[in-house]
């Protein structure tokens, strides 16, 4: 079995996600649900990301609406830009993303932005042909993958938002206002974004409906190197990929030798990789890509992708774009508001730098990063998440289903289920209950034994080493807040 495959059978045997409306044939793919540990290991990551990124820097949060007006999208260039080309066999009527046809068939990566015209030029020579009926197939044409709703009565045109983003846009001059703020400014914000993907696929990885968790830091241009912040990040290593060469350099050496621009950008993308180390995915196996011209999204100018290596290769995490005044620009023009701001007595239209990451993508890669099957222990399998993104964070199982063992058991279960996400399991022998709660990354297991009843001792059990050692119950407490702290 792939990787993939492995963490698939896991998700849906554990409760980590599971196809939406699954009982249903008429289901639809690209749409995903979170089970009890999906959602427990997808809030510590987000508690970590908020941590590391949105209180580390003093960022603004806010939750906006998934339902957004056309006029949005008019301005934000969605209605006009963000579609992907599609081709319909002639014989079998079946569509398909022509950029992913002819990488399938041909092995050519398309950039994004390729006009029709040569996108079929490349499906004619490479004699792309319909995956269902070797049929031809028709010129392409864009889709456009947002998704319309009709709003009341009158059938109002509105949009499910495609990215969280634009609501930080179209907040921004009040978020500024109300909270006094100063540029530089973050402003994030966690939700849900919608896509009408043509061929949703890899479960997790390409969905239509999505969590985001976005930063949209607001600049003056005229600054992008006035940042004392930067002296905090000056020696963080990057691993920087540009033009088929990877250097891993410190942020400053980066600047000095131009291949970052500036030290805005530079200090983002270090709080960046400095989350993305806690997280317990492979330092070695990520990278900063830099994006060539004909790869960027629309509203871009500098991008850089976080990248991490997975068993399907390179996969994105998080679109790091400068995305200029195109935003404020055209919500201005557009709405007719001014949004411009003042930044030491001068007027300035902020920049955008931002910080877009896929949550779903990277619960999978952490998931795929802590998968590890123990070929000497029987091959047991663990997930050897870090403490504090572990859904449950510790096991208590009595050693006997006896009275006395439960009593322990549950005093112990109320001394720490407050603080702290619990398991109690009584069920099946030591063993497998060890195996079951390694399965799922529990990082320790406490065990109520004979000793218990005489001295109120349990033992705790390591996840990954198996090692044993006794500790009394009233010291549990302050051992899992010890041992489940990040730094
Ligand atoms: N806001 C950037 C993106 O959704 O890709």
């Amino acid at each position: 079995m792939s990787a993939f495959d492995d963490i698939f059978k896991l998700a849906l045997e554990r409760g980590f996600y599971f196809p939406s409306c699954e009982i249903y044939s008429d289901t639809n793919a690209g749409f995903w649900e979170y089970g009890p540990n999906g959602v427990k290991i997808k809030n510590k990551f987000l508690d970590l990301w908020r941590r590391e990124l949105v209180r580390r820097d003093g960022m603004l949060e806010i939750d906006g609406t998934q339902i957004m007006s056309k006029s949005v999208f008019l301005a934000s260039g969605h209605l006009k830009n963000f579609s992907d080309p599609v081709v319909k066999c002639i014989k079998c009527k079946s569509s398909f993303r022509a950029d992913k046809l002819i990488q399938d068939q041909a092995g050519i990566e398309v950039p994004e932005r390729l006009q029709n015209d040569k996108v079929d030029l490349l499906i004619k020579e490479n004699n792309i042909k319909c995956p269902n009926c070797n049929g031809e197939f028709s010129t392409s044409e864009r889709f456009n993958m947002m998704f319309k709703v009709e709003i009341g009565p009158n059938h109002d045109e509105a949009f499910l938002r495609p990215e969280t983003c634009q609501s930080i846009f179209v907040d921004f001059p009040r978020i500024f206002k109300v909270s006094r703020g100063r540029l530089p400014l973050g402003i994030a914000q966690v939700g849900k974004s919608f896509r009408n993907e043509i061929s949703p696929r890899q479960g997790l990885l390409r969905l239509r409906e999505f969590y985001q968790a976005e930063i949209e830091i607001f600049c003056n241009p005229n600054k992008l190197d006035d940042l004392p912040k930067f002296e905090d990040i000056k020696n963080t290593i990057l691993r920087i990929y540009d033009k088929q060469q990877l250097v891993e350099i410190t942020a400053t050496d980066a600047l000095e030798k131009g291949i970052l621009p500036n030290k805005l950008v530079a200090y983002y993308l270090s709080l960046l990789v400095e989350f993305f180390n806690k997280t317990g995915i492979s330092n070695k196996r990520t990278r900063l890509r830099r994006l060539s011209d004909d790869e960027k999204a629309f509203y871009s100018s500098i991008a850089f992708d976080l990248e991490v290596d997975t068993s399907f290769g390179w996969l994105e995490l998080v679109a790091c774009n400068y995305r200029s005044d195109y935003d404020l620009m055209s919500h201005s023009n557009t709405s007719k508001t001014n949004l411009y701001v003042m930044d030491d007595d001068v007027k300035v239209l902020p920049h955008v730098f931002e910080l877009s990451l896929g949550v779903d993508r990277c619960i999978y890669s952490i998931l795929e990063h802590s998968y590890f099957i123990d070929k000497e222990k029987e091959d047991r399998i663990l997930l050897k998440l870090k403490p504090y993104l572990s859904p449950i964070q510790a096991g208590i199982l009595p050693l006997l289903k006896k009275d006395e063992f439960k009593k322990k058991s549950m005093n112990l279960l109320s001394l720490i289920n407050k603080d702290f996400d619990v398991f109690y399991d009584e069920s099946g022998s030591i063993g497998r209950r060890y195996r079951r709660l390694e399965e799922i990354g529990v990082p320790f297991a406490f065990t109520i034994d004979h000793q218990t009843i005489d001295d109120d001792t349990v033992t705790i059990r390591y996840r990954d080493s198996m090692n044993q050692e006794r500790i009394k119950i009233s010291d549990v407490k302050s051992f899992l807040a010890l041992h489940l702290s990040i730094d």
